[in-house]
């Protein structure tokens, strides 16, 4: 059962007319720039998806966070939502400030009251939160990029960021919710992924769905690494993925607008925490989860994950690796297959990459072919 703590969602968003206020209020405030990563985690505190955060960690947080997973007051959580700022900004700003947040485009997102400055160890941080300290690692090299103080304290989200053709599939964790209950789903399945979906994650997902009422895909397009599809590529390929292979009143898109950690085990228990927040019961753990290259063994978020699963309020469904036996002619796990390796279809990332970049499609044991064009045309745009 979801404990009542659980259940609250934060609400950092002034309406409108609150918002015209603020903005016109803060004319002579102090204003740092952001970039789009901190701009996708203070939409996710706003709008409640990070509840129960009200701001940018500070100091004792933030350590316990990166020390033991669990915010001050005992309370799960696994990856640092921190504001990084160069010393020479931080030096401008005073306790108790409340400074604009300002975007690359210039827009005000919000606004933050700064309670806390500190600076941190970043190698640490590496260690603990990603497991490694090497710079190959795109999380980890986001963390020595950063600035060296952190501003902590409490925000406002006076403007969302422009989610453009998709605005559709946006939705808040108060309207998820209000969503499931309107559509009868007692229990819902929450799915992340920041790839286009594939024969396995489809396997998944409707391995979950034959015991849950509903399943929620819910792609992260916030900042990903280079060279994975960009996230409009991908929002269309889920688009015709579910229009051709999915059951409509069984199924819903709804847009995760994180920033990509990478940061495996630690990542995927940020990741359910969210889904909790949006209102899923269930949540997904396949292989190799937020991960990258060979940091973390295939079931390392598995191993983590299951043991915070009563106190995190959603179930956890673990899946082994999955693909197609062309012997079995059928998805599989090696739960379910007798036959190895050499019986099944197995193609990397990075081959499958290659293919689409030549406008080739991956076999259809891999990608269902709709979801290759529209890889392959959406590729050529890019
Ligand atoms: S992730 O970084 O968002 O986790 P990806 O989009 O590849 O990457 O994965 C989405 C989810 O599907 C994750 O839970 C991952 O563990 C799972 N997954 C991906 N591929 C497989 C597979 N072949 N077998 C089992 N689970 C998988």
């Amino acid at each position: 059962m979801i404990s009542e703590s659980n259940k609250a969602l934060v609400n950092k968003e002034l309406n409108k007319e609150e918002s015209k206020k603020k903005l016109e209020e803060m004319k002579g405030n102090k204003s740092v720039e952001v970039n789009s990563w901190i701009v996708s985690d203070l939409e996710l505190i706003g709008i409640g998806g990070f509840s129960p955060l009200e701001g940018f960690m500070g100091q004792d947080d933030y350590e316990r966070v990166v020390d033991d997973m669990r915010l001050q007051d005992g309370t799960i959580w696994s990856i640092p939502i921190t504001l990084p700022v160069r010393e020479e900004i931080a030096t401008t700003l005073d306790i108790g400030e409340e400074v604009a947040l300002i975007g690359e485009d210039g827009v005000i997102y919000g606004t933050i009251e700064v309670k806390e400055k500190f600076t941190y160890d970043k190698e640490k941080e590496a260690r603990l939160v990603y497991g490694t300290t090497d710079t190959n690692h795109p999380g980890v090299q986001k963390v020595y990029d950063k600035g060296n103080v952190y501003l902590g304290g409490p925000v406002t989200l006076l403007n969302r960021p422009d989610h453009g053709e998709f605005k559709e599939y946006y939705l808040d964790p108060s309207e998820t919710r209000q969503m499931f209950a309107d559509l009868g789903w007692k229990t819902v399945v929450g799915f992340q992924t920041r790839n286009p979906v594939h024969r396995a994650h489809e396997y998944i997902q409707k391995s979950a769905l034959e015991v849950v009422d509903g399943l929620l895909l819910n792609p992260l397009v916030g900042e990903t690494k280079s060279g994975d599809i960009p996230a409009d590529v991908r929002m269309e390929s889920y688009q015709t993925i579910l229009q051709n292979y999915y059951p409509t009143n069984r199924t819903r898109l709804v847009i995760y607008p994180a920033a990509m950690r990478y940061a495996g085990p630690r990542e995927a228990i940020l990741h359910a925490i969210v889904r909790r927040n949006y209102g899923c019961t269930h949540f997904i753990v396949g292989r190799d989860h937020a991960g990258v290259g060979d940091y973390y063994g295939t079931y390392d978020a598995q191993e983590l994950i299951t043991q915070y699963e009563e106190e995190l309020g959603i179930k956890i469904f673990t899946f082994e690796h999955a693909f197609y036996c062309s012997t079995c002619e059928n998805m599989a796990t090696a739960k379910t297959c007798p036959h190895d390796s050499s019986h099944h279809v197995h193609l990397s990332g990075t081959k499958v990459r290659e293919l689409i970049r030549n406008g080739d499609r991956p076999p259809k044991e891999f990608s269902r072919p709709e979801v290759a064009d529209v890889l392959i045309k959406g590729m050529k745009q890019v």
